[in-house]
């Protein structure tokens, strides 16, 4: 296979240095179309989005029982020159001269070439990077993680792989997955109580929803660093914009406010929005049958400054509205995905970022503000997907941190380390935490975030 030449490299050459040139293609059969006389084998590597033709002539040796063995799906490499494709589909195609059969496919396959729902794909979640709109998001995502690192480490963020599983609870909203090598059947008790003494960690611990608490212990000693990873959450959410396990993205700055952080969102989407329209093949697929219009509308986000409002600019702005929202908006509630998508879809049109939401709604971690009712918080709220990122500046001052703590009900010295931070050498600083599925959806079009990861985990679900 050391010759191997892929889809994409023979597409992309120039005409003076492919024709001509015998290649051997290894790929998946989408299609075979017998024709007696030759047979035209479209064959996928995922290389790219395109397939590419070979033509099979009858003259080649045992002709007919080779043709009979290959089916959609099959593996195979072919060898053969390249030539000029007649047809306006594509430049070039291969002339065959041997065929080389290595998985035959039955014609139980599931993925036979016709329109599959993506309920039904999601299924046969193994198979579905087969088909164009899987194999299209697993690019342009992988994509999208390579800018991701480019972003930072041009701007000398250090990238840190904090832990999977922590005691923590980043976000101090219990939606925790709780880990232990505990035999569930007949746990070891004390008073009554499960004893977690006896557990792997000596204590409770469960993975992590978020890399931020171990990211600011990092940016208070190199200043930058961005963590990319998974994170889960043990909320019982149903939709289509929420997973069970999800990746992302946090950038954590010292010497920083709340402006510092808005600025480096704002930069960072805007670098992922580029990088994914440069997904030219893909990018037009999901343009012509996912989302009409995607390009344009995420070309004009790149190019326009995202707006910046207050929580309580936004409250008036839904109130005034007259909408019949189905939940009702009152200062100091959260702002439902109805709201969200209202002020960035209808109302503003673009991305916004929206500042300063009440304390009681917003995680402990986050800068109580001078009007004692407000924190240093921020989403970035983007049309129809609603909010995507969100971020804060930090409280920084340990007294109002521990009190902070406590009211929530949360044990300081559980987060002594925490505090910590505070204690020796504190620091204003802040950033944010992107959720890449749901980045892979604003820029692709894809209506369920169960389509934007490889194998999803939801509630109820954890196939593959
Ligand atoms: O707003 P969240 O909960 O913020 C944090 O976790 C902070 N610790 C981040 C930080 O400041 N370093 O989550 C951040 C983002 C959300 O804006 C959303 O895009 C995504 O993570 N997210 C989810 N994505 C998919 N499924 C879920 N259940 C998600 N929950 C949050």
């Amino acid at each position: 296979m050391q010759d191997r030449t892929k889809i994409k490299a023979i597409l992309e050459a120039e005409e003076s240095a492919i024709l001509g040139k015998n290649v051997t293609v290894c790929g998946w059969i989408r299609t075979v179309r017998d024709q007696k006389s030759f047979a035209f084998i479209e064959i996928s590597d995922g290389s790219c989005f395109s397939t590419i033709q070979a033509v099979a002539d009858a003259k080649l040796p045992s002709y007919e029982a080779k043709i009979a063995e290959l089916s959609t799906g099959a593996a195979i490499a072919i060898s053969g020159e390249v030539v000029k494709s007649p047809g306006n589909k594509q430049k070039y195609e291969i002339q065959v001269s041997s065929i080389e059969l290595f998985g035959t496919c039955p014609n139980d396959f599931p993925l036979q070439k016709k329109r599959h729902s993506f309920d039904f794909l999601r299924s046969i979640a193994h198979l579905r990077p087969r088909t164009n709109t899987q194999g299209a998001v697993a690019r342009v995502r992988s994509r999208l993680a390579y800018a991701t690192h480019r972003f930072f480490q041009e701007r000398g963020f250090v990238y840190l792989q904090s832990p999977i599983i922590t005691a923590s609870d980043c976000e101090g909203a219990g939606e925790l997955f709780q880990i232990t090598t505990l035999n569930l059947d007949n746990p070891p008790r004390d008073k009554g109580k499960i004893d977690y003494k006896q557990d792997f960690f000596s204590k409770p611990a469960f993975l992590t929803v978020s890399g931020q608490l171990n990211a600011e212990a990092y940016a208070t000693a190199l200043s930058d660093v961005y963590t990319f990873g998974p994170t889960f959450r043990a909320e019982n959410s149903n939709t289509s914009r929420h997973l069970a396990e999800f990746w992302m993205i946090e950038p954590e700055m010292a010497f920083a406010n709340l402006n510092t952080v808005a600025n480096l969102a704002e930069d960072y989407l805007k670098c992922l929005i580029q990088e994914a329209l440069s997904c030219d093949q893909d990018m037009q697929f999901f343009n012509e049958h996912i989302d009409k219009g995607i390009i344009e509308r995420l070309q004009h986000v790149h190019d326009s400054p995202f707006i910046r409002m207050t929580y309580t600019e936004a409250i008036d702005i839904l109130k005034k509205s007259n909408k019949p929202f189905e939940y009702p908006v009152e200062w100091g509630s959260d702002l439902q995905s109805e709201h969200e998508r209202y002020i960035a879809e209808e109302y503003c049109k673009k991305p916004v970022i929206l500042t300063n939401y009440p304390k009681e709604i917003k995680a402990f971690y986050m800068r109580n503000n001078e009007d004692g009712k407000t924190v240093a918080a921020l989403d970035v709220l983007v049309p129809k997907i609603g909010e995507i990122i969100g971020g804060s500046q930090r409280e920084e001052r340990y007294d109002i941190l521990t009190k902070k703590i406590e009211a929530i009900g949360l044990d300081p010295h559980a987060y002594a380390w925490y505090l910590d931070l505070r204690k020796y050498g504190t620091v204003p600083h802040g950033g944010f935490g992107l959720g890449f599925e749901r980045l892979v959806q604003f820029v692709t079009g894809i209506e369920n975030i169960r389509d934007a990861i490889a194998f999803p985990r939801v509630p109820g679900q954890c196939e593959f």
